[in-house]
């Protein structure tokens, strides 16, 4: 990532920050001189944690607070400049079992966020990272931002729901918002610890532990990967630009990649375990897409960003951080 500018001294806010994108981001804001407050409830099985952000220790302030706690939020936004907004259900397999806890979490939190920046704070600036599983099946392939959004579950349908409501706060109440359409993301501080979201790390971890990668049907299936340290100058670059906001942005590479050719890279790279077919579990069956990959056309253009780190040189990066830090993440 290049030098970005324009964050030093700015109050910036990330919910979801103790998690794999939030934490990533954080350090890099640090680095860039950004006086960073974290915001994140530690929801059970999911990213956070605490070893993530070790390494700004004392250069961040991470507060325990719930999106969804008015009180808190009223008093978080005040005097920020800068909200990424990251806090959310993130998992899949959960979102079908208890679709009533996504709802909460994914849009009243982001309803709570937004109502306390029209009471306190209407010139933070806001970037919400929703999700390519907004689209649902595609239709036609890449998939741009006007491709029909019919999101397959309830994950999908809330964080649609909250880009909607970033969008309404930004078109009548002037607060400025862009959201992010995100593909698959990998990389250093994912969670290691279950396969129900986070595949590409999964199979990372199952490779170092020398045991079989599962690829569900045929493993044909394409989808869009990316590194975790493009998708955070993404979203530092796309901060930055005035014009952005008001809009909506896939963020991937373009690049299609097969769940199968995925798996046999990570065993070439890791020199450990190995591939085999397995059968789509129901609760996977019933959330699974199809083929995906982003037309990344208009995040080019308009925010002058693209990514830069190869599939390979992305997974040796991975595997060299778990090397290191096994213990943090596995148990
Ligand atoms: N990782 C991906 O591939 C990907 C792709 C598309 C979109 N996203 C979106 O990016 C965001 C971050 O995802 P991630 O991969 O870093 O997940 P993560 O699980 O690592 O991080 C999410 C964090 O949000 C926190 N959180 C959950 N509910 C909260 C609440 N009510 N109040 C405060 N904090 C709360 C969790 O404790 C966790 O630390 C999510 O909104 C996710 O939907 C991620």
């Amino acid at each position: 990532m290049g030098e970005i500018k324009g964050f030093r001294n700015k109050e910036v806010m990330i919910t979801g920050g103790l998690g794999f994108i939030g934490s990533n981001l954080a350090m890099a804001l640090v680095r860039l001189g950004a006086r960073v407050t974290i915001i994140d409830n530690m929801l059970p099985r999911q990213g956070g944690n605490l070893f993530n952000v070790k390494g700004i220790a004392g250069k961040v302030k991470v507060n325990f607070s719930d999106v969804r706690n008015e009180l808190s939020m009223n008093h978080l936004v005040k005097g920020k400049d800068y909200i990424f907004h990251l806090a959310g259900q993130v998992n899949h397999v959960d979102s079908m079992r208890n679709p009533v806890q996504d709802l909460d979490i994914n849009c009243k939190g982001t309803l709570v966020l937004l109502e306390a920046l029209r009471r306190h704070n209407m010139d933070a600036r806001v970037i919400f990272a929703g999700t390519r599983g907004e689209y649902g099946s595609s239709v036609t392939l890449p998939v741009d931002e006007d491709h029909p959004t019919n999101p397959k579950g309830i994950y999908a349908v809330t964080n649609l729901t909250a880009e909607k409501m970033v969008l309404v706060y930004d078109d009548v109440y002037k607060i400025k918002g862009v959201c992010l359409r995100i593909t698959n993301t990998f990389g250093p501080r994912h969670q290691m610890m279950h396969d129900e979201y986070g595949v590409f790390n999964w199979f990372i971890r199952k490779a170092m532990d020398d045991e079989v990668i599962p690829v569900f049907g045929d493993g044909r299936i394409l989808r869009d990967f990316l590194y975790v340290e493009d998708l955070v100058g993404c979203m530092l670059m796309t901060a930055m630009t005035g014009v952005s906001y008001g809009k909506v942005f896939n963020v991937g590479t373009g690049v299609p990649v097969s769940f199968y050719d995925l798996a046999k890279t990570i065993v070439r790279i890791t020199g450990t375990g190995k591939v085999k077919y397995a059968e789509f579990t129901q609760e996977r069956k019933e959330v699974e897409p199809g083929d995906y990959y982003a037309d990344i056309s208009r995040i080019k253009k308009i925010v002058k960003w693209e990514p830069t780190t190869s599939l390979d040189e992305g997974i040796r990066k991975t595997v060299a951080f778990y090397k290191k830090y096994k213990k943090e993440y596995w148990q």
